[in-house]
């Protein structure tokens, strides 16, 4: 594994899946992902609709020694992720989900030699169905572009995600935006 990304919340499991996998491997690049708006790695809170994932506080058992890299995803891409990837493979994943695979997708994409990626994805679409995969409930919150499943990975023209480094790293992966 060369790049480990997972959501944080109260940072819990990314925390002690990062240091459990740098205790094996110290040259995994690990990055933290979680909503725009969110501030468990710091920022200006914001409302956002992702579930699970962000805080409008700093979580007090987050280690963040052993996170590399944070990014923020916006609602937008994560529940476009989500529509995209129940159309094309099948697969019905929860907003937080959606925004680790938004991520992922972001790395791979500007990946400049191949690596390994592993990603942590909390849970299912099941309690979703009447707000990412409903249609009325995404317009509603003026996210239209999300029902056809095209993020910023796709459309290229939208810098809705931020990379912000906590730490000078010898990334595998191309410069983000
Ligand atoms: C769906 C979902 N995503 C993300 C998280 C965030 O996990 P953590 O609190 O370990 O950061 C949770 C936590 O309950 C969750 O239920």
């Amino acid at each position: 594994m060369d790049v480990l990304i997972g959501c944080a919340s109260t940072g819990s499991h990314l925390s002690g899946t990062a240091k459990y996998m740098k205790s094996r491997k110290p040259g995994v690049h690990v990055i933290g992902v979680e909503p725009e708006g969110s501030v468990v790695f710091g920022g200006t809170y914001k409302p956002f609709l992702q579930n699970g994932t962000g805080l409008s506080f700093r979580p007090g058992n987050l280690l963040e020694s052993y996170i590399d890299e944070i990014i923020k995803v916006s609602d937008h891409d994560a529940f476009a992720t989500c529509r995209r990837l129940a159309r094309t493979e099948g697969l019905l994943l929860g907003g937080s989900s959606g925004s680790v695979l938004h991520v992922a997708a972001l790395i791979a994409h500007r990946m400049r030699r191949p690596c390994n990626i592993a990603v942590i994805l909390p849970d299912n679409g099941m309690k979703y169905l009447d707000t990412i995969y409903d249609d009325q409930w995404l317009r509603k919150h003026g996210l239209h572009g999300a029902i056809a499943g095209e993020d910023a990975v796709m459309t290229g023209d939208r810098p809705a995600t931020r990379r912000v480094p906590l730490a000078e790293v010898e990334l595998p992966v191309g410069e983000l935006q």
